[in-house]
């Protein structure tokens, strides 16, 4: 059941994204070489409390981190901890905000220090999949047309794309009808319709699309070990049926 928000419901999730897109302005500096995965965790956590947020992340499902990062070959879900970036990685950055009952969503995949060309484009095309998939977003239109304006420009540049994981509704809890796949599905195909928030997250892979899960039962991998890249905005549908991006975050 796809759950529509109205005005007022839609102010109280706009505050939910602005608090985690400051969130993200805050702790994306923190991405340098040397830096633990668990002090950006830490920071996350204290950051959010401190401005009256929950992470919605800690203890979902037993999920045991406030955040999600993602290094290399880890596409998602990524568990924080003693692990050290070092020059060259990319590492994901996947968080949300439960603000007085208003969930946020959004990810970036960031540098560390200089990285590969390759990687550099990885990164690029990926934030266009993101974007492409948003402006799909048009009166009329179906999730769908989302999810093939995402999948065209991943294979159009030779990368795999993960079909495991997909975006989705949010605002009133974390995932909500309904799913928002980056690549066309057999599955529902509903129109997009004012008053709905959906998390627009295409997970776009330099190898194969296939991935799988760690023993630790959270961090998804390439199958093939090659790097891969993740972004993720919070969107609303206008009464116009045109997009509002409600989450933000810029790249160094
Ligand atoms: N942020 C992820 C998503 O986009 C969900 C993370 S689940 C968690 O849906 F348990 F890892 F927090
Ligand atoms: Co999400």
């Amino acid at each position: 059941m796809i759950r529509l928000k109205n005005e007022e419901q839609l102010n109280g999730i706009r505050r939910s994204c602005e608090m985690l897109s400051q969130l993200m302005a805050h702790i994306g500096p923190m991405v340098k070489p040397g830096v633990s995965t668990g002090e950006i965790d830490a920071e996350t956590r204290s950051y959010t409390e401190s401005r009256g947020g929950r992470s919605w992340f800690l203890g979902y499902d037993g999920y045991p981190g406030s955040l999600c990062i993602s290094v290399n070959e880890e596409v998602i879900h990524g568990i924080p901890g003693k692990r050290r970036l070092v020059e060259g990685d990319i590492v994901g950055l996947d968080c949300g905000i439960d603000l007085g009952g208003y969930f946020s969503d959004s990810a970036i995949t960031l540098p560390v220090g200089q990285v590969s060309e390759e990687l550099e484009k990885l990164m690029r095309i990926t934030r266009e999949c993101l974007v492409r998939g948003i402006a799909a977003i048009k009166p009329g239109a179906r999730v769908h047309d989302i999810s093939r304006a995402v999948f065209a420009h991943a294979t159009a540049n030779g990368y795999g794309v993960v079909r495991q994981y997909c975006g989705h509704g949010v605002g009133f809890e974390a995932h909500e009808d309904p799913q928002i796949p980056n690549y066309v599905s057999p599955g529902p195909n509903p129109r997009l319709v004012p008053g709905m928030v959906i998390a627009i997250e295409p997970m776009i892979n330099l190898g194969k699309g296939d991935v799988k899960v760690l023993d630790d039962d959270w961090t998804v991998i390439t199958l093939d070990r090659k790097p891969s890249a993740h972004y993720e905005h919070t969107v609303a549908v206008l009464p116009d049926g045109t997009p509002e991006i409600l989450t933000s975050w810029s790249m160094p």
